[in-house]
């Protein structure tokens, strides 16, 4: 796994400032079922600190402390209150079986065995109706994407999230080659998942 206290520790807005567009399009929607709201690896906090700006109720793990301090900074900038948790998801429960109405999982990219676990730990943190958001890098990138992870182990699939997570019905599902704008990481075409799944 890659040493992720030293990356957010060495450079300061490494996806931006700015919420993940996704989030934002699948949060704002009138549809979208509203807090409370969890976001699993929320990094140095873009999309949590976004979400709780919208008067939404917002827990966050991150396994990350260094990117987890940085987050609370970014919440006490703007003023807001986030419930932040640094912990690797592959050992963290929610507490008192606590369930939310939408849960959040932004560019994790892991190996299979943390996929799996953060796909079934989010499906099934949803209450029924709530609704899981993902994007991340995805398998078939062809020679002209220059972004995102060359080992393909860490890599999505919309085949693998929907075998994975069996008590969600699609709402949106994409699979394809986007150009991202996103801080200094996330700039140029890149193979991506975006899925929005509903909790029957
Ligand atoms: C590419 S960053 C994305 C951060 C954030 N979701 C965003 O979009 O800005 C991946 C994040 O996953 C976190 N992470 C990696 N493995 C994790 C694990 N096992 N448990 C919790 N967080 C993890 C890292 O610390 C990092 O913040």
């Amino acid at each position: 796994m890659p040493d992720w206290d030293a990356k957010y520790a060495a450079r300061d807005d490494l996806f931006g400032a700015a919420p993940n567009d996704y989030v934002r399009c699948m949060a704002t929607r009138s549809d979208f079922p509203g807090g409370p709201v969890l976001c699993l690896a929320d990094g140095d906090g873009r999309n949590g600190t976004w979400l709780a700006s919208l008067g939404l109720e917002v827990t966050a793990v991150d396994i990350s402390r260094v990117a987890t301090q940085k987050a609370r900074r970014r919440d006490t900038a703007a003023g807001l209150q986030v419930d932040r948790i640094t912990a690797d998801i592959l050992e963290w429960t929610p507490p008192g079986g606590q369930r939310w109405n939408a849960v959040f999982l932004i560019y994790l990219q892991s190996d299979p065995g943390t996929r799996q676990c953060a796909l079934q730990l989010a499906s099934n943190a949803l209450r029924p109706g709530g609704w899981l958001v993902i994007e991340a890098f995805a398998r078939g990138a062809g020679l002209e994407v220059a972004l995102g992870p060359r080992d393909g182990s860490v890599l999505y699939s919309l085949e693998e999230i929907e075998r994975l997570t069996p008590d969600l019905t699609a709402l949106d599902a994409f699979e394809g080659r986007t150009r991202l704008d996103e801080g200094d990481r996330h700039q140029g075409l890149a193979q991506v998942v975006r899925y929005t799944g509903r909790r029957r």
